[in-house]
């Protein structure tokens, strides 16, 4: 079901792929900061025309990577768990997230021991959380988290380096509490990034899911972002589109060709405040 959503992002403002962190970021690649600037802002507007409420950081020259907001930390039930990164070129941004929290005079707010890129691994269904290692976060994360939000965690070993955080992989479209249980969450997801293991674990979960293709994982098409009926998803993901219908949802193709550049997309750019 339909709920308006408070979202945390940054503009790319000092957008650019200096180093390579994942298989996307390719250095010989020339990127357009001013087509990423008028993607991102129509990404922003699409938000607040859907009656969400979008609150910017402000960009910083040292930190390219910044814009990819999910990245930052969990809120969740106002308790921020904060990003420990895991790459050295983007120690720096975990610090302007903890600034901007706190600056919003919230308290709660733990600094991570253990390495978790924030919502680029973790995701929110009603009743869990979900949360994928194998690339970036560090498999005792998912424990940290369960321990801090006393919610239960459902880890997820990724496997396959295009598909290096778990919102590159798997996206929840309903998270409303009260909707049943967390197996009748829907979500969808692409199972060649996942285990053996983590995929019989998704398919006991989530028996309805959309099952993605490969070619709509690569155009990033599970990196989107659901208020529970509008579905916010790379336009490049047309496959999607049918099965997203079927279940009731309104899916909004965008076109964020720029970001992608740096192995990003919709959900990247996009911290929720919940
Ligand atoms: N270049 C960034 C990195 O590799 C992209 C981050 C994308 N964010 C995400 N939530 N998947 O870290």
């Amino acid at each position: 079901m339909y709920r308006p959503r408070r979202y945390l992002m940054c503009p790319p403002e000092h957008f650019r792929v200096t180093y390579s962190i994942n298989p996307w970021m390719d250095l010989t690649k020339p990127v357009d900061v001013r087509l990423a600037m008028a993607q991102w802002s129509d990404l922003r507007d699409c938000y607040r025309s859907l009656g969400h409420s979008v609150e910017e950081l402000t960009p910083h020259p040292d930190l390219p990577d910044l814009v990819f907001t999910a990245n930052g930390g969990l809120l969740l039930e106002d308790r921020v768990l904060g990003a420990r990164f895991a790459h050295p070129e983007r120690y720096g941004e975990a610090a302007v997230h903890e600034e901007w929290h706190r600056g919003q005079g919230r308290s709660e707010f733990q600094r991570a021991q253990h390495t978790n890129e924030g919502e680029g691994d973790f995701a929110v269904t009603a009743d869990w959380l979900l949360a994928g290692h194998g690339f970036r976060s560090s498999p005792l994360a998912p424990q940290e988290a369960q321990e801090y939000f006393g919610r239960p965690v459902i880890a997820l070993d990724l496997v396959d380096p295009r598909f290096y955080h778990l919102d590159t992989a798997l996206c929840v479209l309903d998270d409303a509490p009260g909707e049943g249980d967390g197996a009748r969450s829907t979500v969808m997801y692409y199972p060649g990034a996942f285990s053996p293991g983590s995929r019989a674990v998704l398919r006991r979960l989530f028996p309805e899911a959309i099952v993605a293709a490969e070619s709509d994982a690569l155009a990033l098409g599970l990196n989107a972002v659901s208020d529970g009926h509008h579905v916010v998803l790379p336009q490049a993901a047309v496959g999607l589109l049918d099965p997203l219908r079927e279940r009731g949802f309104d899916p909004v193709p965008i076109d964020l060709s720029e970001l992608l550049k740096a192995g990003g997309s919709v959900k990247c750019c996009t911290g929720e405040l919940r």
